[in-house]
């Protein structure tokens, strides 16, 4: 097995952190003398670069926000020359300015090293055939996974998202080992393989890595059971590289570890900004420590996990995240994410993975509807207990009531990328 490692893999904690540091300063000496933006906020707190002398005085540091990317729209945040400049991702965003990263070569470098990485840690072997049903395009997704599978020397099918029906001819086809691809389009295309009669346990897949998205160890048990493989976990995003900056190993399946001779964690407390300890619940906090393009410090994800010690590798863990602060809804005072109501529909026999959330407005006060699509052949009595025990379970667990509709199979819609759990009927607030 460690014939099968890097040399990052292999490196001592020690060893870690002293490469951690040399690079984290060289990082922000390269902010500060390249970008405007970090170098007026440098100034600001009355810092220079060489103030960081232990990885603990990175906390000292001020934060970066999509904000901050956003005003610096489209190349403000870029550290070298235009035309050193490979290639540039965008994300949509749902308002105004997409939020635009670029990458030099060297930097494109990286992160196919870290995908490969990544898909080596997820089981993935030389020789093997990778199906990348992550969407092609600006999105990380597709583009990070393929040039990251072709790194690991695998056979790339770059299918994209949608066309469902055509991915399911193609996996029987080509016998695919590993699949990339979101845990919702997965469930989008469990559908079609039982839709065109093949089960699904037969397929050639041994690996599914899922990301992208929240899901929880429910999601995870229903994928493995359902497809016979291996579901772990991979994390990522766009401003700090795009998928493979966490990966969790398939050998321990306990978190991810996050690439840290890459990117350097912090987790903080979302309203005042302080670091935590290891093992507090708080946002994560990422600092690249090779970037060229576009180097990011202190940038806050929204993303809410903790941070673990390495097990498999000597990189620390983040658990699995469970949710974005942009997902939590606030019901009469009680916080509630996505991935609290999968867990539990995911537990509840009589209904299917499929469901969503309904935010509406009754009066001053949010309401909530789990809609959830029943079991094929779950019958008018087994639906009703499943509402009513969904119902329970949210009142239990998380201390709030909403509503439960069970609805008929296959009436929900279906995710073919990033899945949207949250449908916001509140109109304008
Ligand atoms: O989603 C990069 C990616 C592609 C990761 C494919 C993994 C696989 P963005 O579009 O910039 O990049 O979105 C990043 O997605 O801040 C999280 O909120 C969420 N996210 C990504 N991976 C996970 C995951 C890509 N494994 C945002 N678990 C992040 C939970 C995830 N959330």
């Amino acid at each position: 097995m460690t014939s099968l490692l890097d040399e990052a893999e292999r490196l001592g904690r020690d060893e870690l952190e002293a490469l951690q540091l040399e690079r984290l300063r060289a990082t922000l000496r390269h902010a500060y003398e390249n970008v405007g933006h970090y170098r007026a906020a440098f100034d600001k707190a009355g810092l220079r670069p060489d103030d960081c002398r232990t990885l603990a005085d990175l906390a000292r540091f001020p934060f970066t926000t999509k904000a901050d990317l956003r005003d610096n729209y489209p190349f403000g945040m870029f550290a070298v020359p235009e035309e050193r400049v490979r290639r540039i991702h965008a994300s949509s965003g749902t308002t105004g300015r997409p939020t635009v990263v670029g990458y030099t070569q060297r930097d494109l470098d990286t992160w196919a090293d870290v995908v490969a990485r990544s898909i080596r840690a997820a089981g993935g072997r030389p020789g093997q055939k990778i199906h990348v049903a992550y969407g092609y395009g600006l999105f990380t997704g597709g583009l990070g996974a393929h040039y990251g599978a072709e790194r690991l020397g695998c056979t790339v099918v770059p299918a994209s998202g949608g066309m469902t029906a055509r991915q399911v001819q193609l996996i029987q086809d080509f016998r695919p080992e590993i699949i990339m691809v979101t845990p919702s389009y997965m469930l989008t295309l469990l559908d079609e393989f039982e839709r065109q009669g093949v089960d699904p346990r037969t397929t050639s897949l041994k690996v599914g890595i899922f990301g992208a998205e929240p899901w929880t160890q429910e999601m995870r048990r229903e994928i493995e059971e359902r497809f016979a493989i291996d579901a772990v976990d991979i994390y990522g995003l766009s401003e700090v590289m795009g998928p493979g900056v966490a990966q969790e190993c398939v050998e321990t399946k306990d978190g991810l570890h996050v690439w840290e001779d890459h990117f350097y964690p912090e987790v903080v407390d979302p309203f005042t900004g302080e670091v935590l300890p290891e093992g507090a619940e708080g946002e994560l906090v990422f600092t690249s420590l090779t970037k060229e393009a576009m180097p990011v410090i202190r940038y806050r994800t929204r993303d809410l996990t903790r941070l673990l010690p390495g097990t498999a590798r000597v990189f620390r863990r983040m658990e699995k995240v469970t949710g974005r602060s942009d997902d939590l809804v606030i019901l009469r005072g009680v916080n509630l994410f996505p991935t609290q109501i999968e867990e539990i529909v995911l537990r509840t026999p009589g209904v299917a993975p499929h469901f969503q959330l309904r935010l509406t407005r009754e009066g001053r006060l949010d309401a909530l509807t789990v809609r959830a699509e029943a079991r094929a052949g779950a019958g008018p009595e087994q639906r009703a207990a499943a509402a009513a025990s969904i119902t329970a379970a949210v009142k239990d667990g998380i201390g709030v009531s909403v509503a439960v509709e069970i609805v008929d199979p296959e009436t929900l819609e279906r995710s073919v990328g990033k899945f949207k759990r949250i449908v916001d009927e509140r109109g304008g607030r």
